[in-house]
């Protein structure tokens, strides 16, 4: 299910950084004061630079086909910050094995990697057993579009088991995850 709310509507306080979309991922990622940030799908490392932005002491986690060095080693990328210190997992998500260390350890995973259906559905299973209790999944793209390989809103709408927020204004989507597993103490 996915529901449509301000950042305020759920509590969270807008970080002071301009433009629409970076200060909402900011936002988040300051919401649960992360230790450790991973996400599926870096590219050219312009979301790494604003989990650094948001939380410079967390440990940075990129998992993609090629690091973001490789990415930037090509002619013409756009213009990027210096990449932040980060462990890179070289993997295919569809058919990655988890590490035992990525094993319900982060606090935040961006998802924004493979935006087709069963690629959303996919790499938000393994966000879900990245994420540590009380953390929080995050999804890029998850707006409503006409663009037919971008799935994600229609994945969150039609069968994402919890319920998304999709924050008003931007394209991105969240989830928290309890602190405390369902039916534990
Ligand atoms: C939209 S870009 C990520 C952009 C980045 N998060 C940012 O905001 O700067 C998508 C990335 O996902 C990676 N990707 C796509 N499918 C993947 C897969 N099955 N496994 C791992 N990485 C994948 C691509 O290589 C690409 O770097």
């Amino acid at each position: 299910m996915l529901v449509e709310k301000t950042l305020e509507a759920c509590g969270i306080e807008r970080a002071d950084v301009p433009g629409r979309e970076i200060p909402v991922l900011v936002s988040l990622i300051r919401s649960v004061n992360p230790s450790r940030y991973a996400e599926l799908g870096t590219r050219f490392g312009a979301s790494l630079c604003v989990a650094h932005r948001a939380a410079p002491e967390c440990v940075l986690i990129s998992i993609d086909l090629q690091s973001a060095r490789e990415w930037r080693a090509l002619p013409n990328h756009p213009p990027v910050p210096p990449l932040p210190p980060h462990v890179f997992y070289r993997a295919d998500t569809r058919h990655m094995i988890l590490p035992p260390e990525l094993r319900h350890s982060c606090n935040v995973v961006f998802v924004d990697a493979d935006h087709t259906f069963d690629g959303v559905a996919n790499d938000t299973r393994l966000a879900f057993e990245m994420i540590a209790p009380g953390g929080i999944a995050i999804w890029h793209d998850a707006a409503p579009t006409d663009a037919p390989e971008i799935d994600v809103n229609r994945y969150l709408v039609t069968a994402f088991p919890f319920e998304a927020v999709l924050v008003a204004g931007t394209s991105i989507a969240f989830c928290r995850v309890p602190s405390v597993p369902e039916g534990g103490g």
